[in-house]
């Protein structure tokens, strides 16, 4: 048995807690935690490979992660050739955690696409005919919010409208004013895919390596990227190695985050 097998903590242990923390109506509590921490950043892997149907189906749970508005700008750069393996480990500083990984992904944002999925979601939503606010909502707002134009004019019409707005008629949502802001958007959001990303892989066992120490614009030219993408984070993944976890786990005080206000 692997150690990959030995140590699935949580997959399928979810029903079981049902009944135990029912009245807290909690029943996937105790597998989430195992999950959460037993996560770590592992530097070093083992040679046992991730099947490709637990990739998938990691990678299927990293995209239901939430998202503005359900744009769903993220892509996944999963590197299967050796040839171009090697070179992203160079332009990952030839980081144990990418040199060892058994895959290595990129885990990409993109803010060219928001306009073809908005048509995208009008075309696939699973009411149809599709409710004339959900219609409204990605032909007219949106636009609104995510139009953007190479000199960042438009910020400057948009954030007159906003304020005025603001102080006229009251809250209103911040749009995206400049092309920054909206690469913050598409990064934010495509965070939160590569977080369910590693959880889902520690779920079946296996383990990961956020890295955001690569050479991004060398990374985006090996794997054919635009200046629409922005790549998130690489992740190193693969089964933990026993000298995988460099040092033990610590965070500084609760009460130095939560404010309670
Ligand atoms: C955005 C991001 C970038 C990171 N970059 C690297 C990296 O390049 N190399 C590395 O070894 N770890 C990297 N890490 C992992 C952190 O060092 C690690 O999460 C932190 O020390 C806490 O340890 P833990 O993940 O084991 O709890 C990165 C983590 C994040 C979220």
């Amino acid at each position: 048995m692997t150690k990959q097998s030995q140590n699935k903590p949580h997959i399928e242990s979810q029903k079981s807690h049902q009944s135990e923390s029912g009245s807290l109506n909690a029943p996937h509590l105790e597998a989430f935690k195992q999950v959460i921490e037993s996560r770590r950043s592992v530097r070093r892997f083992t040679d046992t490979p991730i099947p490709d149907e637990v990739l998938k189906d990691c990678l299927r749970m990293a995209m239901l992660a939430p998202n503005a508005s359900n744009l769903q700008q993220w892509e996944f750069y999963v590197i299967d050739s050796e040839e171009v393996k090697k070179k992203a480990v160079k332009l990952c500083l030839g980081q144990n955690a990418a040199k060892t990984s058994n895959r290595l992904i990129a885990v990409v944002a993109r803010t060219d696409n928001w306009r073809q999925h908005s048509k995208q979601i009008i075309k696939e939503y699973p009411q149809q005919p599709v409710p004339a606010k959900v219609k409204r909502y990605y032909e007219k707002l949106i636009p609104l919010v995510y139009t953007q134009d190479p000199i960042n004019a438009l910020a400057v019409v948009k954030w007159g409208f906003t304020t005025v707005h603001r102080k006229v008629k009251g809250p209103v949502v911040t749009p995206y004013y400049t092309q920054a802001d909206q690469v913050k958007w598409a990064l934010s959001n495509t965070f939160l895919a590569a977080e369910n990303l590693m959880l889902a892989l520690r779920a079946y066992g296996f383990d990961t390596c956020p890295m955001g120490g690569f050479d991004e614009p060398g990374m985006k030219k090996l794997l054919g990227l635009t200046r629409h993408h922005h790549i998130a984070m690489m992740i190193g993944a693969g089964e933990r190695s026993d000298n995988g976890i460099y040092n033990e786990q610590f965070r500084f005080d609760y009460d130095q985050f939560v404010k309670h206000v």
